[in-house]
């Protein structure tokens, strides 16, 4: 492993948290699934401004979950609409539900969807929007939302590395119907491994808690849902009736109570984030490189360097400057899906032509870590280097 002076995120899990930990530890005996999750979805929601909350063991798994769920509309539609420039598990999880998934371009400015090419995608097999929140920016505008709503296309937020950033007053992963976060040790909060499902209706919570423990009714945590139920199948155990394609995705007491204290200071970290960005842009040269983000309600995850134009010498060159400085980055920041292998059937000439910018992104574009202990120094340092390349 290389030795790094400044990496993708450090110091994200502190003595405090571990304070916590252990004298949960000391005092419990039970670390399944139980009462300090229940108590962090509750956090969550009220932090986040929705009704219900399902925590899991990874963003994955609840980018899994959300898109299973629109598999019990059984809807006729069955395209879902996202961007290339996303993570695996949000494409797998359409493709694994049986969705034929319809690949969009990004905006600059917020790295999401580009709003406008969308609406020219959508059609009568339209079913759904998955948009990803990527790296921190909110990649909604409140027309949009209402221009869903109006159409009655459903609106999946994948908000897993944008906790905290806002359209409006409200939070991102409070405004579709489904969201997803993960708790990744690289994100603005930190439960080791973990992830949350949340959204305000109450058929989709059931679904979600039951779809995260097997599929079993009893975990859909509604008594009046599990009696009525029970009634309907009485040659089954009533402990045991699968209700619904489920999987075994629960996290555990020791993730909740972990992210129970680390959620306490997420809006602190957010701010001091923010502050980091804006600092990141105002000291770098705006002709070699992109920085006409849209920062309004953003919440950011990571310094983005992003060519402005298409240069593989001068890109390599600010490579091998990362590299000597011995800075932490991921190239292409989330990339163009559609160039992976596991989408090979996909990569057609015509879908690369009609993702410009996600092409872009993917060869001229690098983040780098931002987390509430950087230094002020290292960043003019990286700058001012930056700068002269
Ligand atoms: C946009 C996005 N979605 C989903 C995930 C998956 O989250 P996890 O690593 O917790 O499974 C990530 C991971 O970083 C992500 O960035």
């Amino acid at each position: 492993m290389k030795n790094y002076k400044w990496q993708l995120m450090s110091n994200n899990i502190l003595p405090k948290d571990k304070k916590v930990l252990t004298q949960f530890i000391k005092k419990s005996h039970k670390f399944t699934n139980g009462p300090k999750v229940i108590e962090f979805e509750k956090k969550w929601s009220k932090w986040l401004g929705v009704k219900y909350s399902t925590f899991v063991n990874s963003g994955a798994s609840a980018n899994l979950i959300s898109i299973n769920i629109l598999k019990n509309l059984n809807s006729k539609k069955k395209e879902i609409i996202l961007p290339a420039f996303t993570w695996s598990s949000d494409v797998v999880s359409v493709i694994n539900a049986g969705f034929k998934p319809i690949f969009v371009d990004i905006r600059f400015e917020n790295l999401a969807l580009n709003e406008d090419l969308v609406k020219k995608k959508i059609n009568k097999n339209t079913l759904a929007i998955f948009i990803t929140h990527a790296m921190g920016f909110p990649g909604l505008t409140p027309s949009f939302i209402k221009f869903l709503k109006k159409k009655k296309i459903y609106l999946i937020e994948d908000a897993c590395e944008s906790h905290g950033a806002k359209v409006g007053n409200k939070k991102v992963g409070s405004l579709g119907d489904i969201s997803n976060f993960s708790f990744y040790y690289g994100h603005h909060m930190t439960t080791i491994e973990g992830g949350m499902i949340s959204t305000n209706s109450k058929e989709f919570d059931r679904l979600a808690k039951m779809k995260r423990g097997h599929g079993l009714l009893r975990d859909s945590q509604d008594t009046s849902f599990i009696k009525k139920n029970i009634k309907k199948s009485k040659d089954l155990n009533n402990d045991f009736i699968f209700y619904t394609e489920g999987f075994n995705l629960r996290s555990t007491e020791l993730s909740a109570v972990i992210g129970i204290e680390q959620l306490k200071r997420l809006s602190k970290n957010i701010k001091i984030r923010n502050l980091n960005h804006k600092f990141f842009l105002n000291n770098l040269r705006g002709d070699i490189f992109f920085k006409n983000f849209n920062l309004k309600g953003s919440s950011n995850y990571g310094l983005h360097i992003i060519l402005k134009k298409k240069n593989s010498v001068l890109f390599k060159k600010i490579l091998k400057l990362l590299d000597k400085m011995q800075i932490e980055y991921r190239l292409g920041s989330l990339g163009n899906q559609i160039r992976q292998p596991y989408l090979k059937k996909f990569k057609k000439i015509t879908y690369l032509k009609y993702l410009k910018n996600t092409e872009h992104m993917h060869f001229y574009s690098a983040y780098i870590g931002n987390h509430q202990a950087l230094e002020k120094e290292k960043i003019i340092k990286l700058c001012n280097n930056l700068n002269k390349i």
